[in-house]
């Protein structure tokens, strides 16, 4: 196929971006358009992966077998997540193990939530309903970004995520209705995952580095304040029909926007934990890579495996 010239290819670019289109892998696409794919998606890939290990923690505790089952499935479906964004990521002409060891050695970031400890049951209702509903008021958004592989992806993660938040906030239902001790399980746990959920949408969009870039690129719809405003709106009802109070003193309704409005969100912290001194950010890398380590042997029985298949089917065909 001729090389488009670098004119024409910027001009069908621009061209796509303008009517909505979506930007496929076999485009011409300016190298910050890559790059900036790259550096997210491998960044939401990461999060998927390393967000395994909080809930992974409660799997062998769960109160009862359906909520084993049903976390083992939202565990399960995390782990493909990660998979689908590396594949759409490798389309941008990366591979999944460059992005793996870039993680490995701390040159690529996922999620700060991740790096917080799960001390109860409870924490794994405030995961679901609060981490996974702010994932997927990010990820509605981004099923219309401009690059197509990343925007297909999300369709599906979308729909699985439904089903993450439904099952966490099942679970902060009945410790709502349960004993006394069930019910300070639970307001202990939004206390602890509240900010930190406030904060997975990046930081105040004064303060971001990429989302000018990224909102004209349309990677990005909306700015990380719009989007993090969406969520407030949606969880504050949500808490208070709990019967749970919103650790925030500051927290007031807006007649007027409509909006509930927040107090300060503790930004040192935020990027104390994105720059690796959060609670659990040693100890996630340190397990990720025994994991990465230990498990070596599947990856390459499956390398091993995909071999003999492909010499099989030249042989047959010879
Ligand atoms: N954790 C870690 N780093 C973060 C961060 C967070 N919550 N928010 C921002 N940062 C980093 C950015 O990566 C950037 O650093 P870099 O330039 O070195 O990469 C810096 O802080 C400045 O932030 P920006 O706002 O300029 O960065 P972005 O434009 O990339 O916006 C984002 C940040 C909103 C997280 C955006 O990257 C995004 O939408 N990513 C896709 C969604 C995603 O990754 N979600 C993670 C959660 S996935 C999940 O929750 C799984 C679910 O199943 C539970």
């Amino acid at each position: 196929m001729k090389r488009q010239s670098d004119e024409a290819g910027a001009a069908q670019f621009a061209a796509t971006l303008a009517a909505d289109e979506k930007i496929e892998p076999r485009d011409w696409i300016p190298e910050g358009y890559r790059q900036t794919l790259i550096r997210q998606m491998a960044q939401h890939a990461h999060s998927e992966v390393i967000g395994m290990q909080p809930e992974g923690n409660w799997i062998t505790r769960a109160p009862t077998l359906q909520r084993k089952a049903i976390l083992i499935a939202k565990v399960q479906d995390e782990a493909g997540h990660g998979l689908y964004l590396y594949s759409a990521a490798e389309t941008l002409g990366t591979s999944r193990d460059e992005l793996v060891d870039l993680l490995h050695k701390g040159k690529q970031k996922y999620s700060s939530i991740f790096n917080y400890p799960t001390l109860s049951w409870a924490d794994m209702g405030a995961i679901g309903w609060l981490v996974d509903s702010a994932a997927i008021v990010n990820q509605i958004a981004l099923q219309r970004t401009s690059y197509g592989p990343y925007a297909r992806a999300m369709v599906r993660i979308c729909k699985e995520e439904s089903f993450h938040a439904r099952q966490g906030y099942s679970i902060m239902m009945a410790l709502s209705k349960g004993t006394d001790v069930q019910r300070e399980m639970m307001q202990d746990a939004i206390d602890r995952w509240w900010w930190p959920s406030l904060m997975m949408f990046g930081p105040p969009d004064a303060e971001s580095t990429n989302t000018a870039q990224s909102m004209e690129w349309k990677i990005k719809l909306y700015t990380n304040d719009e989007l993090r405003q969406e969520f407030i709106n949606q969880t504050v009802p949500q808490a208070h029909y709990l019967g749970a109070t919103v650790p925030d003193p500051d927290l007031t309704f807006d007649e007027e926007s409509g909006n509930w409005n927040i107090g300060a969100i503790d930004w040192d912290e935020f990027w104390a934990v994105v720059k690796g001194n959060g609670p659990l950010n040693r100890q996630r890398i340190a397990h990720k890579l025994k994991a990465w380590e230990e498990n070596a042997w599947v990856r390459e029985a499956a390398s091993a495996y995909a071999a003999k298949r492909s010499r099989d089917r030249i042989e047959a065909t010879a």
